[in-house]
């Protein structure tokens, strides 16, 4: 395979400028997470340790093995919603190793509002078991939670990717085989009751855990009955009387070294088997990046510079190099494992959708995986293209992307606009995972483009009514609050408070979260479903 070798200055001033820019949103992304991980009130970290248990991130350290990479999940979920306390929308998930095995792990913390389900907290733990069920990983929940957050209980009940959904799909792994480990180390009241008793093993903790469908102040309500929650569904009360729970703990510690112990005792992953060969860093330094990337989304720039800093060797077989050149397509090793990779270099016509449908198909057939590096304002418009097919191109890359067999993983380096977001895997196409660049935006179109959309289809209006066009004013008034929605809800930090991704990287981190992430996607067969397309429009 070729070098990719690099023409970039990085003593040049653009360098600078462009490393000084990323190098600022990498510094705010990281204070962000500290944030997240950190910010808990005096009065919720005393109320938790004063009971004995352990904070969350101390749960699983003793869970996970030492040293073991820990790839997180949406850290910054439900950021700046509810009172924009809800970090990671109240729990801390990811992909972690117990006993030397790849397990998802979602550990409420009960610092934050007493480890409460808001709306963004389902829709993480849905996003968890999609993760455990499309990577077939064992799915270990350490519970400590009041249940749902009752005054948006509307938000997060009825629906069918509400609350309810958790354990229709705990019922859906349990069917495919998927382990299931629940360690009870606070309540699990009402629907939370289902976790535990919907998992093949549940771990109990004395005195802290407690399951119960009501608790005492409902049983209270309902019956009269005067009943503690320790005698109402604490640990002794499930292990040897109810069988809700099948082990005793003494404390978290002792809980979380049964859990150790069931991991160890599981069937062998029989990992997925694809093309490798020794890993080697890239030649060039990954954190050059920061430089390569222009401020602004508007610079283009040529995306094999980015590659030469996140491969193997900086090595890369390129494929179709001169034809549809707006898309770089080709062949790599991530830590020694064999991807196909698509990054993009501009607007994509009619040839580079073609040759992108192309080279799909062919990692596809030959069960290699395929990386997205999206940074695309959309699908090349006007006359010329329109008769030139661009429509039907655009179809047969979108069609291959959505039906693609193999493992996907994307991740937004610049811009997500428009249907590039759909053709270059964009969330709604299946990829295992989704992850920004802290620079990247997404949305339908940007925000000018979208007020100019507006305050056209405003005068057209005015036009046909016999009425001059608006005025400045007007179209002002039209224009600005769009182009505020727009700016501020095409963010990065929008979508991953949204859930909408898996979290924000650090650019220089790109080829090790892609390697965990892959590796994680190994342990489920190479294929999702038989291989095979639907038809192509010619
Ligand atoms: N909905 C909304 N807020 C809740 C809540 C719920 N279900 N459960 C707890 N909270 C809030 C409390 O109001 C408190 O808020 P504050 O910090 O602003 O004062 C915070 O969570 C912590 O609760 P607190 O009771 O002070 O902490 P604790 O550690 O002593 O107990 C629980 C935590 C979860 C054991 C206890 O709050 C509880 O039993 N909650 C109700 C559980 C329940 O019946 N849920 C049914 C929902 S399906």
């Amino acid at each position: 395979m070729e070098v990719i070798e690099s023409r970039v200055d990085t003593r040049s001033a653009e360098f600078k400028k462009n490393e000084q820019a990323m190098r600022s949103l990498v510094a705010d992304l990281k204070a962000e997470l500290q944030r997240a991980h950190m910010d808990r009130s005096d009065k919720a970290q005393k109320r938790h340790t004063s009971q004995g248990k352990l904070p969350v991130e101390e749960r699983l350290e003793r869970l996970l093995d030492p040293d073991a990479p820990f790839l997180e999940i949406a850290p910054l979920a439900a950021r700046g919603m509810y009172d924009g306390r809800v970090h990671g929308a109240g729990s801390l998930a990811g992909i972690g190793r117990v006993a030397g095995r790849e397990v998802m792990v979602t550990a409420n913390d009960a610092r934050i509002k007493g480890g409460t389900i808001y709306p963004m907290g389902v829709k993480k733990t849905l996003r968890c078991q999609t993760i455990a069920m499309e990577n077939r990983l064992p799915a270990i929940s350490l519970v400590d939670s009041g249940g749902a957050f009752l005054p948006l209980q509307s938000e997060l009940f009825p629906d069918i990717d509400d609350g309810g959904r958790v354990f229709y799909n705990q019922a859906i792994m349990s069917k495919l085989g998927i382990s299931q480990i629940t360690c009870v180390m606070g309540l699990c009241t009402a629907g939370a009751a289902y976790i535990p008793a919907m998992s093949d093993h549940a771990v109990h903790v004395n005195r802290t855990g407690a399951i119960f469908l009501g608790g005492p102040p409902l049983v209270r309500a309902a019956t009269g009955e005067e009943v503690s929650a320790e005698e109402l569904g604490g640990a002794r009360v499930h292990c040897s009387e109810s069988g809700v729970s099948d082990y005793f703990a003494e404390d978290d510690a002792h809980a979380l070294a049964i859990v150790r112990d069931l991991v160890a005792l599981l069937p062998p992953a029989h990992k997925t088997r694809i093309p490798t060969r020794e890993p080697a860093e890239p030649l060039y330094d990954p954190a050059e990046i920061y430089g390569i990337v222009p401020e602004s989304l508007a610079t283009p720039y040529d995306v094999r510079e980015v590659l030469a800093r996140m491969v193997d060797g900086s090595e890369f077989h390129e494929f179709k190099r001169d034809y549809g050149p707006t898309l770089v397509c080709g062949w790599a090793y991530l830590h020694g494992m064999q991807v196909g990779i698509l990054g993009n270099n501009g607007v994509l016509f009619s040839e580079s959708s073609l040759k992108a449908t192309q080279f799909i198909q062919l990692c596809d057939r030959d069960g290699v995986p395929l990386i997205f590096l999206q940074n695309i304002n959309g699908y090349m418009i006007g006359r010329e293209y329109e008769r030139g097919g661009i429509t039907k191109d655009g179809h047969k890359m979108v069609n291959a992307v959505a039906t693609a067999t193999v493992p996907k993983l994307t991740v937004i380096v610049g811009a997500s606009f428009g249907a590039g977001n759909y053709g270059m895997c964009g969330r709604a196409y299946g990829p295992r995972f989704l992850w920004m660049w802290p620079n990247a935006r997404i949305g339908v179109m940007g925000p000018e483009q979208a007020a100019a959309v507006l305050v056209s289809v405003k005068n057209d209006q005015l036009a046909r009514e016999g009425l001059p066009p608006m005025s400045e004013e007007d179209k002002a008034a039209i224009q600005e609050p769009i182009r505020q929605a727009a700016e501020q809800e095409g963010s990065a930090y929008h979508s991953t408070a949204n859930l909408w991704d898996d979290g924000i990287l650090d650019p220089a981190r790109t080829r090790d979260v892609l390697a965990l992430g892959l590796s994680a996607a190994l342990n489920a067969p190479l294929r999702s479903e038989p291989w095979g397309y639907g038809i192509f429009r010619m």
